[in-house]
């Protein structure tokens, strides 16, 4: 079936609870910095997450805006469009799945699905704590694998803007609208199956 004939909703098809509900992709962040304690928080969340062979490959390296050198390097690897809002985020993390098993040494195939799960784990607990953490897929991999000195053995995920929400009106106007379009999402129906593929 073609997407575009795909039926779309705004509306949820049944209950969640409300981290599901309330998190959302923002780009508008507050200046106001994170207390430590929140960010070994998200840290804790993703720690708890589940993984193949209990490996936990998720593996992050974080900065806070205006401690240090990192925030800045990290910043100047997101693609343009990321950096008209992501400076304002006064916490970066990038995330990395290491691609091998700790305990074999052999290829693991599923690291980059690991950490994706403490990703979302992440994400969640950010919306407990009342903040908005953005993942961002736009960034320079090669530029970034190089200026961390990261290892072939480490795979990149997205690197992920954390912070208080700071609201649509704080946004320029381009980005504003974006903020306040609905949100849409596929309906159950088109993605969830009780039969097998047709041949
Ligand atoms: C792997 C991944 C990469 C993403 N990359 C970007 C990005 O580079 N820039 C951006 O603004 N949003 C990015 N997003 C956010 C998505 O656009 C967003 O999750 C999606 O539009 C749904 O919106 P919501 O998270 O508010 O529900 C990314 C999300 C994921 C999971």
């Amino acid at each position: 079936m073609e997407i575009a004939t795909m039926e779309k909703t705004t509306e949820l098809e049944a209950a969640v609870m409300d981290q599901i509900k309330d998190r959302r992709s923002s780009r508008s962040y507050l200046s106001k910095p994170l207390e430590a304690e929140k960010i070994k928080s998200l840290f804790e969340a993703a720690r708890w997450a589940p993984s193949a062979m209990n490996d936990q490959p998720w593996t992050y390296v974080f900065a806070t805006k205006g401690e240090g050198e990192l925030w800045v390097k990290l910043y100047s690897m997101l693609n343009d469009g990321n950096r008209l809002w992501a400076g304002n985020a006064p916490l970066l993390i990038l995330s990395m799945a290491r691609n091998t098993y700790r305990n074999y040494g052999t290829p693991n195939p599923t690291a980059l699905y690991d950490l994706g799960a403490a990703n979302a784990f992440l994400s969640l607990q950010a919306t407990e704590l009342g903040l908005n953490a953005h993942q961002m897929g736009g960034y320079n991999r090669e530029k970034t694998r190089e200026l961390l000195n990261i290892p072939d053995t480490y795979d990149l995920g997205v690197i992920i803007a954390v912070g208080y929400p700071g609201g649509p009106e704080l946004l320029p106007e381009a980005l504003r609208v974006r903020e306040l379009s609905p949100r849409y999402r596929f309906s159950q129906k088109e993605f969830v199956h009780s039969k097998a593929f047709e041949k």
